[in-house]
């Protein structure tokens, strides 16, 4: 997620849960090949299985890109079909490419051919009036003949005149039944379906009809519920309580300042570690607050969690 899953981020959702898969924010190919790559594609080893997402619609930009990604380290190549921002579209990346399967296809084409670990798209049910399941079925037959064997399905079709990305992600309505089709349909593919899962229960419905659940939102608002996910879906638990993981981070953030890294970088993706329980709000206060200055250290996190202790 853009300006949400950072490698700070993903490091403090690993701490909580140490099997889900993890994804970085969209980067473009194009940057890949052009920018900074330790910045925008640099992680530390406890983030493992992470997925970079990349967007592009060039087979041999993105065959580079992923060889690149592939060489940092990369457990899973993505491929963003599913953006549906205006600025994105008129690059002709993101969800517009959902009409052009062909050309998809030779991406993910080259793309494989450049990589060895595996290479999945990130789409939605249908963009536009192409929103009729024969629509998404011939996308997703010829997206798979060129080796994607793994669709990750937003289950909302994308508008993409007149709609900014936030509406993108409430006003189509979401349609979870088209993902189980699409499963059924193509049993042979691993169907992961993502969009408005906020409980344990709907997560373990979906899994009966489908091989995965993304979760995105729910993972940023309130992140401990991996803590559950983890417990429940994949057996062992991750730390053993918050405190654990504010321990964890406190020396993470450490090694990262020492590094010219600014504490709130690293404790913005901490605010809503307490949520739904007693002290959250002090907690939440007293980390916005404190870590923002430029005196900030470390300790910030411990004096934090001492506020939630004293609740
Ligand atoms: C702030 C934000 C940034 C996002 N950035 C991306 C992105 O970079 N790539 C992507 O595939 N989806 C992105 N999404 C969409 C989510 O991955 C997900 O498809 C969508 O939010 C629906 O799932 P949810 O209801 O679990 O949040 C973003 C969503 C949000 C809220």
């Amino acid at each position: 997620m853009m300006d949400v899953t950072d490698r700070h981020c993903r490091y403090f959702l690993r701490q909580i849960a140490p099997g889900l898969q993890l994804y970085t924010e969209m980067v473009s190919a194009a940057a890949v090949l052009h920018g900074d790559r330790q910045h925008l594609l640099g992680f530390d080893p406890a983030e493992h299985p992470v997925a970079v997402q990349l967007a592009g619609n060039d087979p041999a930009s993105l065959a580079e890109a992923s060889r690149i990604a592939a060489g940092f380290g990369y457990d899973e190549i993505n491929l963003n079909i599913g953006c549906p921002s205006a600025r994105v579209s008129s690059g002709r990346l993101g969800a517009c490419l959902m009409a052009e399967p062909d050309l998809v296809a030779r991406c993910v084409a080259a793309m494989r051919a450049a990589v060895t670990v595996p290479v999945t798209v990130k789409t939605r049910i249908g963009i536009d009036d192409h929103d009729d399941f024969a629509f998404l079925a011939g996308f997703v037959t010829r997206v798979a003949a060129a080796g994607c064997g793994t669709f990750i399905v937003h289950a909302r079709k994308a508008l993409l005149q007149g709609l900014s990305p936030r509406a993108n992600r409430t006003v189509p309505p979401l349609r979870h039944e088209v993902v189980f089709r699409l499963k059924q349909e193509f049993p042979q593919l691993r169907i992961v379906v993502n969009g408005g899962f906020d409980s344990l229960d709907g997560i373990a419905a979906a899994l009966e009809r489908v091989d995965g659940v993304m979760l995105g939102r729910k993972a940023a608002d309130d992140p401990w519920f991996l803590a559950d996910v983890q417990a429940r879906f994949h057996g062992c638990a991750g730390l053993p309580d918050r405190g654990a993981v504010v321990r964890a981070m406190h020396a993470y953030l450490g090694r990262e300042q020492a590094r010219g890294v600014r504490p709130h970088h690293i404790t913005r993706h901490m605010l809503g570690l307490y949520r739904g329980v007693p002290g959250a709000r002090g907690w939440r206060r007293f980390l916005a607050e404190r870590a923002g200055g430029d005196d900030a250290t470390a300790d910030v996190l411990l004096h934090s969690l001492a506020a939630v202790a004293a609740v």
